[in-house]
């Protein structure tokens, strides 16, 4: 899904997010643990207010391990609910759950003393494009999903998905939009697909993702290409991934736009290994 983010789609997407916040006990805020920086929307602090919720960060299984653990450890340092998840293989949706039951004990033991007991936790799924939202909708409810159909006199549009965990879910997840606040976010962004519009070339971005792994992961570049990457500059590096893909052009030369295809949708597919992108900036 590709979105051209006006100010007027911007101020429309936070209104349905503030009308449907109040049917919900809780908000999976979802991150790309690659880049959980990046892939936060800019303002949600300020869209959630006190609406408790889980920072989920999702397709774990592309980042590094070490980075998972780095950044799981950073936000439960400043005191914000994690889990780390791989929504495509339903991995660490036991967490999340354990994590959805905890923060919202309060508020299922009141409905218990007013007699209502077993209510499910109502929950709704954020973040921008790509993140994984739907994805994690499908893996939830594939756990006995049943469509609860229109709540009367809650709001017509809306359908709820009973999962197996005493889940709620919204079927329709909220599509926020990225930061664009500064050129390395941006970057972060395109080279794991969150936007597509080209903000650059295609063959500077690959060029900038060759220059961002070999720098801190070589060795996955290594592996994946079988080439040598000390002392070698980005463009070398690249070009040997040419030579070693066989792209190349009459009279010998590479081809450029086939090379830096490969290094994108490879990196995306998490085919050069598990990489993290950034880390906490404190
Ligand atoms: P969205 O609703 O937030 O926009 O994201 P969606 O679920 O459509 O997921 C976007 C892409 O990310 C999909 O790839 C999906 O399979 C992949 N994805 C989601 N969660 C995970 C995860 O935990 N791990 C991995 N490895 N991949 C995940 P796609 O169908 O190939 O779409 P695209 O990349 O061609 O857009």
């Amino acid at each position: 899904m590709n979105i051209n983010w006006y100010p007027g789609h911007m101020k429309k997407t936070r209104e349905s997010i503030l009308k449907n916040l109040p049917l919900v006990d809780i908000v999976f805020e979802l991150i790309d643990a690659r880049i959980p920086y990046s892939s936060r929307n800019p303002i949600i602090d300020e869209i959630l207010g006190e609406k408790p919720r889980i920072i989920v960060l999702n397709k774990s299984d592309l980042a590094s391990e070490s980075g998972n653990k780095i950044w799981e450890e950073y936000f439960n340092r400043i005191n914000k609910a994690t889990a780390l998840i791989d929504a495509l293989n339903s991995k660490g949706i036991e967490q999340l759950m354990k994590l959805s039951l905890k923060l919202t004990e309060q508020k299922r033991e009141a409905y218990e003393r007013r007699g209502v007991i077993n209510r499910p936790i109502r929950a709704m799924i954020l973040g921008i494009p790509n993140v994984g939202k739907s994805t994690l909708i499908n893996s939830l409810s594939k756990r006995k999903g049943t469509k609860t159909g229109n709540k009367p006199g809650v709001t017509r549009s809306n359908q709820w998905i009973r999962t197996k965990d005493g889940l709620e879910l919204l079927d329709t997840p909220g599509i926020l939009w990225p930061k664009f606040e500064d050129k390395d976010v941006g970057l972060n962004l395109a080279f794991t697909g969150a936007i597509k519009d080209e903000i650059l070339d295609t063959e500077t971005l690959a060029l900038k993702l060759v220059e961002r792994i070999s720098a801190s992961f070589p060795n996955n570049l290594k592996d994946r290409y079988g080439i040598e990457i000390e002392g070698k500059t980005s463009l070398k590096i690249m070009e040997d991934i040419g030579i070693s893909r066989g792209c190349l052009i009459k009279g010998g030369n590479i081809d450029y736009t086939k090379t830096s295809n490969i290094i994108l949708d490879e990196f995306r597919k998490g085919q050069i290994g598990k990489i993290t992108l950034e880390f906490p900036r404190e």
